[in-house]
């Protein structure tokens, strides 16, 4: 898990930019597919077992939150736009990358007053001279993401992107250990432009026409230092299984075939109610006549930050929960 957890947080894939990405999901899953397809946004889905009875679309996004380039200033700076939410406050002093490598830092323009410098008080700098020599490693319009950086320290990592690349990881995982026969038809799906606003999902959604959906993706915790915000998941606790947020109420089916399972087999859960947020669920299950939805989400601390935190545990028996989920009677 260590391992696939670091080659997916170390891969480049900021929204709307998720061809890497792909490619090395690609290569991790193709061998444990029936069926592949890559649809026309780039969404990616590994199905197993029979597509000719109802299925169970389960959903993870591969894209990660990012900046794209606005301007090219004649000193060289690069100025930008938020792809996602990516938060002011984690800007200075953060590093940048592009996909062919190109790296830079953050800056914050010299502050009169020491207000709350708003997003386009920040600018790029990649070291270079002036912006004939910037627009020789950089196009307006291109995309960057956090630096990959990882580090483990006992069972909790730390990496950008964990956002969502822990769902990915989780959906990896499963594909490797899941029997050939099961009771429903399984799309495993990979997608793109979640963080924009569940752009991938919606139409893939259409397309797979699935009897239930499940997304996996991160979910905030409530046991950092945050007098006023209250929630009640902790890492390390187990996989949440979501009840609320901002875009799905979780289909009664769904929560209690999570819960249900869980018990059955003695996998720690929590269950979770986010006040702000949502995932690709908040997609599919609006789909064509509505489809019945549920999330499992991973407990994780600094979301949208370079150096956000998971644990190990709750990886493993969120792979555990779905492994399970996915070979029982719907
Ligand atoms: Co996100
Ligand atoms: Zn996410």
């Amino acid at each position: 898990m260590e391992a696939l957890l670091e080659k997916l947080t170390k891969t480049f894939g900021p929204a709307g930019s998720e061809e890497t990405i792909r490619a090395v999901i690609l290569e991790e899953t193709r061998p444990f597919a029936d069926d592949v397809i890559t649809d026309s946004l780039g969404n990616l889905v590994i199905s197993r077992g029979k597509m000719d009875q109802e299925t169970v679309l389960v959903a993870a996004h591969m894209d990660e939150i990012g900046i794209m380039v606005t301007y090219i200033e004649e000193r060289g700076f690069l100025r930008f736009t938020n792809v996602g939410g990516v938060r002011v406050e984690t800007l200075l002093g953060s590093r940048f990358v592009f996909r062919n490598g190109t790296t830079g830092v953050i800056g914050l323009e010299k502050q009169k007053e020491k207000k709350d410098p708003g997003f386009s008080a920040y600018y790029l700098d990649i070291g270079t001279r002036d912006g004939d020599e910037a627009r020789q490693h950089v196009q307006i319009g291109d995309t960057a993401c956090y630096e990959p950086s990882f580090g483990l320290q006992g069972r909790r990592v730390m990496a950008k992107s964990l956002d969502n690349r822990a769902g990915c990881a989780v959906l990896i995982a499963t594909l490797k250990v899941l029997p050939r026969s099961l009771p429903l038809g399984v799309h495993f799906a990979f997608t793109v432009q979640e963080e924009l606003g569940l752009r991938g999902a919606t139409p893939l959604a259409y397309r797979l026409n699935p009897a239930y959906g499940l997304a996996v993706d991160v979910t905030r915790v409530g046991d950092t230092p945050e007098p006023e915000y209250k929630m009640s998941v902790s890492l390390g606790q187990g996989p949440a299984v979501k009840v609320k947020d901002s875009s799905v109420i979780c289909h009664p089916t769904v929560v209690e075939k999570l819960k249900s399972t869980a018990e059955k087999q003695g996998i720690p859960y929590q269950i979770e109610v986010l006040e702000r947020g949502g995932t690709d669920a908040g997609a599919i299950h609006l789909s064509r006549e509505g489809v019945p939805s549920g999330v499992l989400s991973i407990p994780c601390r600094y979301i949208h930050s370079p150096g956000e935190m998971v644990d190990l545990d709750d990886m493993e028996n969120a792979v555990l929960l779905l492994q399970s989920l996915l070979q029982e009677p719907w």
